[in-house]
């Protein structure tokens, strides 16, 4: 296998093993074979040194996840690594581009590092649900001490070179010529007669700062990743690698990286690593689809919602004109977005000089001629559909041809609004999700008239500035708001039946949900349901248990947290949530209105119902089209809803439950409770009639 993947090749007295494995260089099978035939060529020639270097656009960025779970293939990455850390021969690791998990493992075995300055290091595997499997807890703290190791390998994000090379996991940083750099530095290290340095061999032990900060650290991590096991085992291995000897912590390291490779949560993670790398592809889009350049962008309305769009794309050095009715309205906004800054400079996130540079990315103006020029336009004005209509009608008399006009409506109809101007083709849907400048998700959503190159380039801007971007089709509320609704639903329902919206809360807290539903409705703003609910007729509202409760609280003057109280009491000065037994009050007037019992009802049957509310909707989304794939769903939730990551989602929620339970458990609800909510998705029932899987699940 050798020569495919791998090669070996002299360079004087030093040899060079060089991995070529597009796209990064992963360690897959042939990958470890090859370097493995290659360690065993180099130990027996009679080279001095032996270089260890990549093809490509990056040193190896890990082990190939897409073998977890497979059947093991000899020669296992331990087991390589036993073999390059026992070499006879003096070993150094060329890194460029992203050296990460076992692929920085790999570098941390050999005796030494040099790396390109633009090179990243890192251990992301708890990104994965996993732990440095290959001696990463191990090597790490014996190089860079034990307080760097927990940095590094709980938070998963990557180091530059050069903090690497502080912290004595790089021993060399260079401009360029990096494979001849460390061949040079092979021939250096060979003529001084440096060590075969092994990191397996340094000395390390637990202080008593050392076991407080990883005691406090658990402490924290129990909090900051409620409901994750890997932060707290590595925290366990790293203990190891102080308190025992290197073999020892090993062998702890290999048991907790199995038990986190059997977790249903590493499964849940890598689910989501690929489905949010496969929601940028669109489906059926010709090949010779150009995105078009967008370097300049006008937004309009200046409210919380335009000026965080304001700020993507200051902050990705995008030209922005900020546009509201008076100059009045665009100062103000103005003035909020520099207060989001100035929050971000005080938190020490961004540094003065960072920030004036991005606000002098954005002019404002209040007149919509000053959009003439602009690549992009996206419409962040009222939730009225007449009032957009009005807003691209004008724009279609004034934008440039060819400009993209975009509008960030929750629910509006796309058609309607391209149908206001005389170039539907270029108008889409680009809906952000609140606060802007927060949240990851954007839904593109496509017009009956959107054009094929319209479409990527919303998607492109959106990954430009730093968005996860998922493609949906036209229906009210898109993909992430139709599911909503069958959710709050559920949640209304399991209030008004017996339960208090504490209960409620902390069952979809504990199962994971950063927020509880009823916790949300309170900070998003009761009122803005109950208005809209005042523009629908009686069928269209639905069951009237759904939302008698909020209806009464907003009645109330109970508006959420901008009021003070809504579903809970909020301490003013806190923000903390309380029980209110006023709330409790209003429910038990409103059962008695409606004639309902109070039962006792469990936190299973609370997170049951909530979730298979998500994911039978989402099925019924799949099957007409409106997502392109069931992993799209998963990205919509877990990036714009705060589904919890290490759950998949709500369709792979219910593909791991196995798809026949979920539709025995809507069927028990279709007995049980409203079978009008309960309708088995079709899709579903066929997936299991025919033993078939969402995840495989294509429209034709
Ligand atoms: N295994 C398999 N495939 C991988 C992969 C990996 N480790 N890393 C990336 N890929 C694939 C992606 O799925 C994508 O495939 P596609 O083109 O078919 O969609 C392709 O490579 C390119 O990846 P990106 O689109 O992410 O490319 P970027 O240039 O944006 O990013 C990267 C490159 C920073 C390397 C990013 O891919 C990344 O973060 N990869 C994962 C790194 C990682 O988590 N490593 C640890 C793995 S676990 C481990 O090593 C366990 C060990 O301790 C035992």
């Amino acid at each position: 296998m050798m020569g495919t993947v791998v090669t070996y090749e002299r360079h004087g007295s030093v040899g060079v093993i060089r991995i070529n494995n597009p796209p990064v260089n992963a360690l897959s099978h042939a990958v470890r074979y090859g370097i493995m035939e290659a360690l065993a060529t180099a130990s027996t020639d009679d080279s001095l040194a032996v270089v260890l270097s990549c093809d490509g656009r990056t040193f190896i960025a890990g082990a190939d996840i897409t073998e977890f779970g497979k059947p093991p293939q000899a020669p296992s990455l331990p087991d390589l690594l036993l073999t390059l850390d026992n070499h006879p021969k003096l070993t150094i690791a060329a890194i460029h581009g992203t050296a990460l998990g076992g692929g920085f493992e790999v570098a941390l075995t050999c005796n030494y590092r040099i790396a390109l300055a633009t090179g990243k290091v890192g251990l992301p595997e708890v990104k994965l649900g996993l732990l440095p499997g290959a001696g990463g807890t191990q090597r790490t703290p014996r190089l860079a001490g034990l307080p760097a190791a927990v940095d590094l390998i709980t938070s998963g994000n990557p180091i530059s070179a050069q903090r690497a090379m502080t912290l004595q996991l790089v021993d060399k940083v260079v401009e360029d010529s990096l494979e001849d750099s460390a061949i040079a530095y092979g021939v250096e290290l060979v003529e001084q007669s440096a060590p075969q340095r092994q990191a397996s061999a340094l000395a390390l032990s637990l202080s008593a700062e050392d076991k407080y900060l990883i005691e406090s650290m658990k402490a924290k991590l129990l909090k900051k990743t409620r409901g994750e096991h890997a932060p707290q085992r590595i925290l366990d291995c790293l203990i190891a690698a102080a308190e025992s000897p290197f073999e020892s912590g090993l062998k702890r390291e290999r048991e907790e990286f199995m038990k986190c490779l059997a977790d249903p949560q590493s499964a849940a993670l890598r689910h989501m690593f690929f489905a949010e790398r496969a929601a940028a592809k669109i489906e059926k889009l010709p090949k010779d689809t150009q995105p078009l350049a967008i370097t300049s962008v006008g937004i309009i309305g200046a409210g919380t919602m335009g000026g965080g769009i304001a700020m993507c794309f200051a902050q990705a050095g995008i030209a922005v004109t900020l546009v509201d009715m008076t100059d009045e309205a665009v100062k103000l906004g103005l003035e909020k977005i520099a207060k989001n800054y100035a929050i971000s400079e005080k938190k020490g996130r961004l540094t003065r000089a960072h920030i004036d540079l991005t606000m002098a990315n954005i002019t404002t103006s209040s007149n919509f001629d000053d959009l003439a020029n602009v690549d992009m336009v996206i419409e962040a004005v009222f939730e009225n559909l007449e009032v957009k209509k009005e807003v691209f009608a004008k724009l279609d008399g004034i934008c440039k041809p060819g400009a993209v006009l975009a509008s960030n409506t929750s629910y509006q109809s796309i058609d309607e609004i391209a149908a206001a101007t005389m170039r539907p083709e270029s108008v889409l849907g680009m809906h952000f999700f609140s606060p802007a400048n927060v949240m990851k998700l954007l839904e593109v959503v496509k017009g009956a008239a959107s054009s094929d190159a319209v479409i990527a380039t919303a998607m492109a801007v959106g990954k430009k500035i730093g968005k996860v971007s998922v493609l949906s089709g036209m229906c009210y509320g898109f993909i992430g708001n139709r599911m909503l609704k069958h959710y709050g639903r559920e949640a209304a329902l399991c209030l008004i039946e017996g339960s208090t919206p504490a209960q409620i809360d902390s069952a979809m807290e504990s199962w994971g949900m950063a927020m509880g539903p009823l916790a949300v409705s309170d900070l998003a703003g009761l009122d803005i349901g109950y208005k809209a609910r005042e523009q629908l007729t009686a069928e269209q509202k639905g069951d009237p248990a759904s939302y008698m409760v909020a209806d009464r609280l907003v009645e109330a003057g109970r508006l959420g947290q901008k009021s003070g109280a809504g579903y809970y009491q909020y301490d003013p000065e806190t923000r903390e949530r309380q029980e209110d037994s006023a709330v409790m009050s209003i429910v038990t007037a409103a059962r008695q209105e409606l004639g309902i019992t109070p039962r006792e009802l469990k936190d299973a049957e609370i997170v049951n119902r909530l979730t298979l509310a998500l994911a039978n909707e989402g099925a019924k989304l799949l099957q007409e089209g409106i997502a392109q794939r069931a992993s799209d769903i998963d990205v919509v939730y877990c990036y714009g809803y705060g589904f919890p990551r290490f759950k998949g989602g709500p369709m792979h929620t219910i593909e791991s439950m196995g798809l026949d339970i979920a539709v025995a458990q809507i069927n028990e609800f279709h007995g049980r409770l409203n079978p009008e909510h309960w309708q088995v998705a079709p899709l579903l029932a066929e997936l299991v009639d025919n033993g078939g899987q969402l995840a495989d699940y294509h429209r034709e």
